[in-house]
């Protein structure tokens, strides 16, 4: 079947993601590490273009269904309790009821639905097994895996790559398919993944918060002197290059307004190159 993109659709919906992804103070960059990391899996098992077309766009909305969660849960900055985490879980399920009546629906589903379901049939929010469990899912699950283990928060470090990729190995044949496992940690063994790990764009590094932790993503269009804000604390942030490279210089402030701000470059990133069709199977 072909399906036909719609460019305007695609940078509309992608927006909307980085939009969401930028409320939580927790997460700064994560779509874009995991539309990358899957996009690398991909080319690396074969994938045809149009394939690798869906994997890039499924890893930058995958988590929309985040908007239909609760602040006071999205936002916590600890641990979530039992009960919180049953609502956390719930976000696969919203994003499937956004989606549903949206012309990308075909094109989302999988990594939308499904990215938190496991190889082993043990996942949310459905138990789903291959074949149900498609690659492109089982990709997207990777990839999100990955991201969330070696990825700091507030309360706790990202651990090192070298214990996530034990952990990888590990959960092979339980909640990660074998083959696209065992791929994706020689690709990270390769230094294949280097450029995205701790990136939140195309050379952007995340910055550290000095006040509370490594999580302030700046866009494109953060230069040098300007203002920004950490997500988490509200701490106001000076960019400044540093031999080189960009850095943070906290500012004293600790009251500035946070406003989430539209991640042009990611949503760029897919929209200037966008296939005019792609074949569905
Ligand atoms: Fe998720």
């Amino acid at each position: 079947m072909e399906f036909r993109i719609d460019k305007e659709l695609i940078r509309s919906i992608v927006t909307l993601a980085t939009v969401i992804e930028a409320k939580d103070p927790y997460t700064g960059g994560h779509t874009w590490r995991v539309s990358q990391y899957a996009i690398k899996l991909g080319e690396k098992i074969g994938l045809s273009e149009d394939e690798l077309f869906i994997v890039h766009l499924g890893g930058l909305v995958h988590d929309i269904g985040k908007i239909g969660i609760n602040d006071a849960i999205l936002l916590k900055p600890g641990p979530l309790t039992d009960d919180e985490y049953d609502v956390m879980k719930q976000h696969p399920n919203i994003g499937l009821s956004l989606i549903s009546s949206h012309p990308l629906f075909p094109i989302l589903k999988d990594s939308v639905f499904l990215h938190h379901e496991r190889f082993d049939g043990r996942g949310y929010p459905n138990k789903e097994i291959p074949p149900n469990l498609s690659r492109i899912a089982m990709i997207t699950s990777i990839a999100d895996a990955f991201d969330a283990m070696t990825s700091n928060r507030p309360y706790r470090n990202g651990m090192p790559v070298e214990k996530a990729l034990l952990i990888l190995e590990d959960e092979k044949g339980k909640q990660f398919d074998n083959d696209l496992t065992s791929v994706f940690i020689d690709l990270c063994i390769n230094g294949d993944l280097d450029h995205i790990l701790g990136h939140c764009g195309d050379d952007r590094l995340l910055m550290t918060c000095s006040q509370c932790g490594p999580i302030i993503a700046p866009t494109s269009k953060h230069g040098e002197g300007d203002h920004i804000t950490c997500p988490a604390c509200h701490g106001d942030y000076i960019m400044q290059r540093l031999e080189g490279n960009m850095k943070v210089e906290f500012s004293g402030n600790l009251d500035n307004a946070y406003v989430p701000l539209v991640d042009e470059d990611t949503v760029n990133s897919i929209v200037l190159n966008l296939p005019n069709q792609i074949n569905l199977t």
